[in-house]
């Protein structure tokens, strides 16, 4: 395990201790510190737009190598905009293409990355999903319900799967996320999204599962679950209705739906040795929709 993430380590009150013989000494804060990913690598599945493509953005700026993983054969001209950016910040963000609903394929690609990095993969988002289809519960078509499983529930397996797998080989005491949703808590009101509801509910338990078992390795698994937020998945529902942004924002204390770049918090807590002693949580960011 890495030694800096023990109850030893100089930092918090025991950094001024160790400082006071040295009064001389230029000081500055210690926390940023904790949340750095240098030399680290991180990967991030559905990493080409939506909540995904801004986590690369937060990993990348800790300084992280970070590595995309979607559907598309191109990358969006956001993504592309966004690995320049990384560029300039001296860091890199790299695109792959892969279903990882296919596990051989999730897998593989993760060994991939894994093999062009002296064997690492430090960071996990399992960010990529859909919503799939809106029907009554007792007309939910079977091959609908079978696809948002395959995605949200086995994409999100194999590939936490596949890099736990790379993190216990190499020693790694690496952060898995994986980004489940309040639906995997409490239902949407009015909406019907009974397969997707589902789907978010076996993440939290996977990411529980998953942290039983892997943190004698020092691996930390959590579940970040959003509320409301525009991006492309939540798009076609905002705009095919014109009083839905106001319903959405009225279900939760402060009265509006989340920004994508309201997560980068979290995702910079979860993601480093900041969060070092979290595991099998499940997080809401959701501006308090569950707290009523
Ligand atoms: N937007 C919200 O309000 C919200 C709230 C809670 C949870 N979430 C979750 O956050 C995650 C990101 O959602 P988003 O809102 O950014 O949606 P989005 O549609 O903008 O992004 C999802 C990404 O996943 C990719 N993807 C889908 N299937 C894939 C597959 N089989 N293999 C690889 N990539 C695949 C898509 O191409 C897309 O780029 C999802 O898991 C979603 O369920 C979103």
């Amino acid at each position: 395990m890495d030694p800096s993430i023990t109850s030893e380590a100089a930092i918090g009150v025991r950094n001024p201790a160790k400082l006071a013989p040295l009064p001389h000494k230029v000081v500055g804060p210690e926390i940023f510190s904790e949340f750095s990913l240098k030399d680290k690598v991180a990967v991030v599945t559905g990493g080409d737009g939506g909540l995904g493509l801004e986590f690369c953005i937060v990993l990348a700026e800790l300084g992280a190598a970070v590595y995309a993983i979607d559907l598309p054969a191109k990358p969006s001209a956001d993504f592309e905009a966004a690995a320049k950016y990384c560029r300039r910040l001296g860091t890199s963000l790299e695109y792959r293409r892969a279903d990882i609903s296919d596990s051989l394929r999730a897998t593989a690609i993760l060994e991939e990355i894994a093999n062009n990095n002296d064997g690492r993969v430090d960071v996990l988002i399992a960010a990529a999903g859909i919503l799939g289809d809106e029907h009554d519960v007792e007309a939910y078509p079977a091959e609908s319900f079978r696809k948002v499983m395959d995605i949200n529930c086995g994409g999100v397996f194999y590939s936490a799967q596949a890099a736990a797998k790379i993190m216990k080989r190499k020693g790694i005491a690496g952060s898995i996320i994986l980004i489940a949703s309040i639906s995997g808590s409490v239902t949407n009101r009015d909406m019907k999204w009974s397969a997707y509801n589902v789907s978010k509910s076996a993440v939290v338990q996977m990411g529980r599962s998953m942290a039983c078992e892997l943190g004698q390795f020092g691996i930390r698994v959590n579940t970040l679950s959003p509320g409301h937020i525009r991006t492309k998945m939540t798009a076609q529902t905002l705009e095919s209705d014109t009083k839905m942004e106001a319903f959405w924002a009225s279900l939760n204390p402060l009265g509006r739906i989340g920004a994508i770049h309201e997560l980068r918090g979290v995702i910079a807590w979860l993601s480093s040795e900041a969060s070092s002693f979290c595991t099998g949580s499940d997080i809401i960011v959701s501006g308090g929709h569950t707290a009523w």
